[in-house]
């Protein structure tokens, strides 16, 4: 698997891509697949057709990698939290965190027991994806994820849980606590189902300052990464802290990629981060709506990255009205670009 190779640091012929969010509503035939069983915590929970979303980027797009489709937030919902993807607004939990009271209520071993319909549909994919494809499993990291459990919502600011932060860290301690212990056993049996790679995603991370993150939010995911290596050593680990770059020197763990957002120039990654760590990223997503931009955009991460310790994606997820085939023109100006770099340099 070049994916997995590349995960590990070794050489590969050319720069392996996949593309976060590559399952979803760009492509007419996810859109097709949500409506045939009506909305999309459906589609997460029927694990025949989440594994057939899983595999449409594969069929469409030829990508390296397929990550499995579902949620983050599917992890709150079966620890015992109330949550409905409202159109136009996502997601909303009708019952926010915000006393132990209400964390007692949720059950971690109830949540590994309950996603179970992950874990098949992983089974699935991995017996119908071909050998040569990685099959990415992913998680929300506890940060992430107790910012959706106390806000109850999306959020501008974030007032909810700093407050909890602030006025009551050992609170969120427990909860965060409570969310790393249940996210080892679901990562467990992600893995033990057949994903051949995890990326914890932080995708609010950027909400906090700098002793904040590192207290509340990396020290759970430096945890995560040691608990996955010790269980699971030959799965790759990818994390994913968007909106970090000015503090990334201090994210160091027990991981292998490391995934950068599109407003972190790469250069500056590469040279504090690349030595250590393989990179993942980090094309701004809304070049893809403009072919130009994906040549230029490319060029210039390819020129950085040299086909080496890389794997090509966006900075963050692939937005919906983007049309497939500048997508597949991505992925084949990526593969034909870096594949000629690589043998250049040989
Ligand atoms: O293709 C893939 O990447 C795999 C599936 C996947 C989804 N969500 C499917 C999805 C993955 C990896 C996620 C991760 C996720 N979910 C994150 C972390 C990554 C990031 O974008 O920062 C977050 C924060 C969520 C929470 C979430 N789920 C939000 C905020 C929303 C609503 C916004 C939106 O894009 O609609 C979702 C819904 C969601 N998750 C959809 C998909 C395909 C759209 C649902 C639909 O209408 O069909």
């Amino acid at each position: 698997m070049i994916f997995i190779d590349a995960c590990k640091g070794k050489a590969t012929k050319h720069t392996p891509i996949w593309l976060m969010r590559q399952a979803g509503r760009y492509l007419p035939q996810y859109r097709d697949l949500r409506a045939s069983v009506g909305d999309f915590l459906a589609l997460c929970k029927d694990s025949q057709k989440a594994a057939q979303a899983t595999l449409q980027p594969i069929s469409e797009l030829d990508v390296d990698a397929a990550i499995i489709f579902s949620d983050i937030l599917v992890l709150p919902l079966e620890m015992g939290m109330s949550l409905s993807f409202k159109p136009g607004i996502g997601p909303v939990f009708s019952e926010p965190i915000n006393d132990l009271k209400a964390l007692d209520k949720l059950s971690a071993d109830k949540a590994i027991e309950n996603l179970n319909y992950v874990y098949d549909a992983l089974k699935i994919t991995r017996e119908q994806l071909s050998p040569d494809k990685a099959l990415i499993g992913f998680c929300g990291a506890p940060w992430t994820l107790a910012t959706y459990m106390v806000e109850g919502s999306g959020s501008k600011n974030y007032a909810n849980v700093k407050k909890m932060l602030y006025s009551n860290p050992q609170l969120l301690h427990s909860m965060l606590r409570k969310i790393t212990n249940a996210l080892k056993g679901y990562i467990s049996a992600q893995i033990n189902a057949g994903a051949d790679a995890i990326q914890i995603f932080d995708s609010w991370a950027g909400a906090l300052e700098m002793n904040a993150y590192l207290e509340f939010a990396w020290s759970y995911i430096s945890e995560l990464c040691d608990y996955i290596r010790k269980n699971h050593p030959n799965t790759a680990i990818i994390v994913f802290p968007k909106g970090v770059g000015a503090f990334i020197e201090n994210l160091q763990a027990g991981y292998d990629v490391l995934g950068i957002s599109w407003d972190m120039p790469l250069k500056i990654a590469k040279d504090k981060m690349g030595a250590k760590y393989v990179l993942q990223g980090n094309l701004e997503p809304c070049r893809l709506y403009d072919t130009m931009a994906i040549e230029d955009g490319v060029d210039e991460i390819l020129n950085i990255m040299r086909g080496k310790r890389h794997i090509f994606n966006l900075g963050h997820g692939i937005l919906p009205d983007i049309p497939v085939k500048n997508a597949r023109y991505l992925i084949d100006y990526v593969r034909e670009k870096s594949a000629k770099i690589i043998a250049k340099a040989k």
